[in-house]
């Protein structure tokens, strides 16, 4: 699948870009269906939030979760991904972050590629971030909320916060945030099961509590471009993955093919 014009467009000014029903009811269930299975293992690849010990994220389920194998290669992903970098992309990081209601924590303020240089070396913010909406995201359960336009500032600076989550993240100071909404607003990425949201490493996000009686269920898939694969690796192999291979697209039905369909 090929982005319009107009959507790279979108992309380059806005720093992301919408895409709903980008999967069908039917392919959301066959990964649905994963989440609580894959939510109940006592594995290190699943952070739990600090509160309620329900899972915050789940890392790296395409290593180890067949439905997910498939969609890391989704040609409705991958090939968007490949047009928007320019170029053979792998994966830099897999997750699924529950959002749990009532207990899923937030998020705070942060570019991702804040965290992919400062940890892992990143040469160059030639990566990005592929979002499956898998559950509604409404103004309720705390949906992903973007500023339009801070990725075109490049890197800011930012702090390692390791003490308000259970996660650490590099982030982005109260007044710099404030400065940044009064000059693009804000963006609450809203959207039904299927929807897609794609968008730039460099872009400030950051999402709320979930405070409201609904998960609050997203993938996301964190692709970069082969030639700026990171550097070093101080974080665990399952956070930043060291497999630079570029990746090759399955058929655009394999999430809905039967079991091992390559
Ligand atoms: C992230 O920034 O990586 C996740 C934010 C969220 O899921 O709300
Ligand atoms: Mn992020």
């Amino acid at each position: 699948m090929k982005l319009t014009e107009e959507q790279v467009a979108e992309f380059n000014e806005q720093g992301f870009v919408f895409v709903p029903e980008l999967y069908s009811r039917a392919e959301v269930d066959v990964l649905m269906a994963e989440v609580a299975p894959l939510f109940a293992e006592e594995r290190r690849e699943n952070v739990r939030e600090k509160r309620g010990g329900v899972v915050r994220t789940n890392f790296a389920a395409h290593t180890y979760n067949d439905a997910y194998r498939r969609l890391s290669r989704h040609p409705r992903l991958i090939e968007p991904a490949m047009q928007l970098l320019d170029g053979p992309v792998y994966i830099h990081q897999f997750k699924i972050n529950g959002k749990a209601a009532f207990n899923g924590d937030v998020w705070q303020w942060h570019q991702d590629y804040g965290t992919w240089a400062n940890d892992d070396l990143m040469p160059e913010p030639r990566a990005m971030n592929l979002a499956i909406f898998l559950s509604e995201v409404t103004e309720f359960n705390a949906p992903l909320l973007f500023i339009p336009g801070s990725h075109k500032g490049g890197r800011i600076d930012a702090g390692h916060d390791v003490t308000t989550t259970s996660y650490p993240l590099w982030t982005i100071d109260d007044e710099t945030i404030a400065g940044l909404i009064a000059e693009n607003g804000m963006y609450a990425a809203k959207g039904a099961p299927g929807s897609g949201l794609f968008f730039h490493c460099n872009l400030v996000h950051g999402s709320g509590s979930n405070m409201s009686p609904w998960d609050r269920v997203i993938a996301y898939i964190s692709v970069c471009h082969v030639d700026n694969h990171i550097r070093r690796f101080k974080r665990p192999e399952w956070i930043a993955h060291r497999d630079f291979t570029p990746i090759e697209c399955l058929p655009d039905d394999c999430l809905l093919a039967p079991a091992g369909t390559e």
